[in-house]
């Protein structure tokens, strides 16, 4: 006796910007890190995650890397496939990448979006992710408690106000909606958002999901240190 489809889980990972912050000279997603590029970290983990059924990346259209990390990786043949069609934003980018897959995939199947800036992401992360969502109408994401106090600046860079943090998430990736919802709402977004807050715009309310320190954004040159530590352990 078969019972009604189950939805699938599907990676979609952007890694079509330039790291410029990063300043690396490459963009910061094919930058080595504790002996390989960024992206091939996620990649790895995404490719090795079994409960995803494959995984998309998109790359921008004139991308110079993305063929020599593919031919190293001749395990994700079958689990990965590239999409050449990064935008001006990471949300154009995403939003290219839901509509280049339209034929392969079900409005009710779940994305799980992804920096490529997250290296430190693991299986066990992705697995708690979507255990926690399983049965949820909305979807939701990864994120971490703020631990710090926080102060809002003036614009002489004096303290105008301590913000009260109970209650305050840093949102980290990746972001996990069903796929229809999610067009919808990134489709409609009218200011340039992370997924849960295209979401947001629908009127709906993302999960929040503990997720981990070490799936910090590398961003600033400071972090290659710290992202090495974490990916070394
Ligand atoms: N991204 C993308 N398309 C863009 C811009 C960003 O797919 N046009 C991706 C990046 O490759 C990264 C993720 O979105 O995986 C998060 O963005 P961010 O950390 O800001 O990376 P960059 O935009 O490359 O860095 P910067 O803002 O410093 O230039
Ligand atoms: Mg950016």
């Amino acid at each position: 006796m078969s019972g009604p489809r189950q939805p699938r889980h599907f990676g979609l990972i952007p890694a079509a910007g330039i790291g410029a912050r990063l300043g690396a000279g490459i963009p910061k997603q094919y930058m080595p890190l504790a002996g390989k590029p960024m992206l091939a970290h996620v990649l790895d983990t995404f490719a090795a995650t079994a409960v995803i059924a494959h995984t998309f990346v998109v790359v921008s259209a004139d991308d110079g890397y993305i063929g020599d990390l593919v031919a190293a990786a001749p395990h994700w043949q079958g689990r990965i496939t590239i999409l050449f069609h990064g935008g001006a934003d990471r949300h154009a980018s995403v939003l290219n990448g839901l509509n280049a897959i339209r034929t392969q995939v079900s409005d009710d199947d779940w994305m799980l979006v992804h920096d490529a800036a997250r290296p430190g992401l693991t299986s066990g992360l992705i697995e708690h992710l979507i255990a926690a969502l399983r049965d949820d109408a909305v979807g939701g994401l990864l994120a971490l408690p703020v631990v710090d106090t926080l102060k809002r600046s003036d614009q002489d860079g004096r303290v105008a106000q301590t913000v009260e943090r109970t209650a305050l998430w840093a949102a980290q990736t990746p972001q996990m909606f069903r796929y229809g919802l999610l067009l919808q709402a990134l489709t409609q977004a009218t200011a340039l958002t992370d997924e849960a807050g295209a979401i947001e715009m629908l009127g709906l309310q993302p999960c929040l999901v503990e997720g981990s320190p070490r799936n910090f954004k590398v961003t600033l040159p400071h972090d290659v240190a710290l992202a090495e530590m974490f990916l070394r352990s």
